[in-house]
């Protein structure tokens, strides 16, 4: 055999979900299918991401959605076939979705669960080729609630699992369970599985790589301000990595370390990114693998409340110590 030596511990995604599954006696097996149908719909986003400038998928699809944003037209398909892989699943109660107005609840009455999505994140950058992503959080019904969009305005602390899919040189999936691990999974196209590559990925404390858009700076708070200068000014200045996709720019903070910014601002005052779909999921992920995520006002990410389901925050995301250094230059603020 060549180089590549052949890794026979080879766990695929499908073996992790049935190995937690067999932890839990009790479990019905709901979440585990709800899990196949996640990777499911990724695996489609995949191929039809990779095949969009050859099938005339890229551009804008002529709409836009609740929130403003220009419709492209995979955002369209990627969320028809997250809602399609959601519904057929069974066990999906209610689906909030960026690029759906209202929540969508499918007519499974003894379905147990809720899920928030962004079915293709960072998709200004598609049509450039740039990676892009599916970020979900997934929620657990009380039982005996109908299951309406109000089921989903929790915060972060009540996820039972959440995660993304980045599709990149390769699909990178990264799936963490409430208190849990954060595994990363890579897909093998010629398996067509998602291998598990990145078992308990534990983030770096620091490390001197800042990532957000400076062309806001005019419209920043004060101490948004001085926390950039003061990584400029360090002794050994930062480095300045910005994607403009979320999930671009959240892997490689998970992997390399170093902070995520999208504060709040003069112009956006409750901030650009989604708390249910974008901030509470990443929150969440980076907590579990050391991190620490919080949002404008200071307070913990995943504490955060949504007032409806498209609400937005202000965050802070990142390495522990790199937080931490905003966190400090807000309270010198007072
Ligand atoms: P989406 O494509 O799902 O609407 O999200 C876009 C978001 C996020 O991916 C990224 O971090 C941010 O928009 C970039 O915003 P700017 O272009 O204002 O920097
Ligand atoms: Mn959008
Ligand atoms: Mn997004
Ligand atoms: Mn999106």
């Amino acid at each position: 055999v060549g180089k590549e030596t052949i890794n026979t511990e080879i766990v695929t995604l499908s073996r992790y979900l049935s190995e937690e599954q067999a932890k839990h006696p009790e479990a019905t097996g709901d979440f585990t299918l709800l899990c196949h149908a996640l990777q499911f719909s990724f695996k489609s986003i995949a191929y039809y991401i990779r095949r969009a400038s050859l099938i005339n998928l890229s551009g804008l699809a002529g709409s836009s959605n609740t929130t403003g944003d220009d419709q492209k037209k995979l955002d369209v398909i990627g969320n028809d076939i997250f809602i399609a892989a959601m519904r057929s699943c069974g066990r999906v109660k209610v689906l909030v979705s960026e690029e759906n107005e209202e929540a969508i609840v499918f007519d499974h009455p003894d379905a147990r669960y809720a899920v928030a999505c962004d079915p293709i994140d960072g998709s200004s950058n598609l049509d450039a080729g740039v990676s892009v992503g599916t970020i979900f959080g997934i929620y657990r019904l009380k039982e005996g609630v109908k299951g309406t969009k109000e089921d989903l305005l929790h915060p972060a602390t009540d996820l039972v699992a959440a995660g993304f899919t980045m599709y990149g040189a390769s699909a990178q999936l990264v799936l963490t369970m409430k208190g849990g691990a954060v595994n990363g999974f890579t897909m093998d196209n010629a398996l067509g599985e998602f291998i598990l590559t990145h078992p308990d990925m534990q983030m770096p404390k620091k490390r001197a790589i800042y990532s957000c858009n400076e062309g806001n700076s005019k419209y920043w708070e004060e101490p948004v301000k001085e926390w950039v200068e003061s990584l400029k000014q360090a002794e050994k200045p930062y480095s300045a990595r910005y994607i403009g996709s979320m999930v671009a720019d959240a892997y490689r903070t998970l992997l390399y370390g170093g902070i995520f910014a999208y504060p709040a601002d003069k112009k956006s005052p409750k901030g650009k990114l989604r708390i249910l779909y974008e901030c509470g999921p990443m929150a969440m992920v980076f907590e579990n693998a050391g991190g620490q995520a919080v949002d404008s006002k200071m307070r913990r990410m995943v504490t955060v409340v949504p007032e409806h389901i498209h609400d937005r925050s202000g965050i802070f995301l990142g390495s522990y110590e790199e937080v931490q250094k905003v966190i400090d230059i807000h309270k010198k603020h007072g």
